[in-house]
């Protein structure tokens, strides 16, 4: 069989990831660089799974998302993966097909637009028969979305923001994996609607309007590393401190945009302020959000119970849709 008539495919998996120190800013539009670095944790539940295929009837390229093709846009996001690793295998000529499932709500603020675009790379990278080092992977991964790029890696990740113009430099690598720390990450779901700006549109415009961005992109590098310490500790309230800040440091400069920018809704607020009320009581909890107005709670197994309790209120009060419990979660990998 030829090269050009053998079939390529592959299936890859890749989680979600939520951000405890925020990536809110460019310095590269088209290569996706940041302007600071960020840190993640990984979640086991949500993810995405992804098959690519380069055969010979593929018509064009195409892109099925949970079922229904995608516009121009999306697909557009996903070829910035693709293109680069079919050039690399000889494969530009050849069409993609791919399909993309995902457990949680597309673009509805919980980053399946990571989980989506790290399980594409990997599988697009297996599909090529090319064998690459996953931070190669998280650097390619980046180019269709910069929090992607952290979805390579299980446990807690640092994406460091490089100082290369070519990008190569600007890749996440693992800190400390999925068994390091058990905590508990519960979704604390205001909305599942998909949301009205993206982070990249939003991203250029608080970049572009907001006075208070320089200050906020000044203020990550010290909270990478108060963070990583933390978790290097597993010092709860450490992490828990730094956290908080850097997420509420993110939507101040977004909300100090022209005209503002504002993600969260009274229902997340709602959240956040029982957070302080189980914090007051004891418990070991602490909020993040990001441009979505759905709210996550990081606790400690102990606190789950309460974390619980006060949540299944605020679902029957109907200021929530529902919660979902997670853990810390796997890398990204290639499905048999
Ligand atoms: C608020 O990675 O979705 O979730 O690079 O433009 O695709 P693009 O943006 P994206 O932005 C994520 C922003 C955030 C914070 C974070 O995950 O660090």
């Amino acid at each position: 069989m030829s090269t050009l008539t053998r079939t390529r495919r592959a299936t890859a998996r890749a989680h979600v990831n939520i951000a405890l120190v925020k990536y809110w800013g460019k310095r590269d539009v088209a290569l996706n660089l940041p302007a600071a670095g960020s840190l993640s944790l990984t979640l086991d539940r949500l993810h995405t799974t992804t098959t690519v295929s380069f055969e010979d009837d593929n018509a064009t390229d195409a892109l099925i998302l949970d079922g229904r093709p995608v516009g121009p846009g999306v697909l557009a996001k996903a070829l910035r993966v693709v293109d680069p690793l079919r050039r690399r295998a000889e494969l530009a000529e050849r069409p993609v097909s791919i399909i993309s499932d995902n457990t949680v709500p597309t673009a509805a603020g919980l980053a399946s637009s990571a989980s989506g675009l790290a399980a594409l790379t990997v599988a697009t990278a297996a599909a090529c028969g090319l064998d690459l080092a996953p931070t190669e992977l998280s650097a390619l991964a980046r180019l269709g979305s910069g929090s992607a790029c952290r979805s390579l890696f299980g446990g807690f990740a640092r994406w460091d923001a490089g100082t290369r113009a070519d990008g190569i430099d600007s890749c996440a690598r693992p800190l400390f994996d999925q068994r390091h720390w058990d905590l508990r990450v519960v979704v604390a779901l205001v909305s599942s609607a998909k949301k009205k700006a993206s982070s990249t549109d939003g991203m250029g415009h608080t970049r572009a309007t907001s006075p208070y961005h320089g200050a906020f992109v000044g203020s990550v590098d010290a909270d990478l590393d108060a963070a990583e310490a933390a978790i290097g500790a597993r010092d709860f309230s450490a992490l828990a401190r730094v956290a908080e800040r850097s997420c509420l440091r993110m939507h101040a400069d977004m909300l100090a945009a022209d005209p503002p920018l504002a993600y969260l809704r009274c229902q997340s607020w709602r959240v956040i302020e029982v957070v302080r009320e189980l914090q007051a009581s004891g418990a070991a909890v602490f909020f993040s959000a990001d441009a979505g107005p759905n709210v996550k709670l990081f606790c400690l197994p102990e606190s789950l119970g309460p974390v619980r309790e006060a949540l299944a209120s605020l679902v029957d009060e109907g200021a929530l849709e529902g919660t979902i419990e997670t853990r810390p979660g796997p890398d990204a990998e290639v499905l048999p």
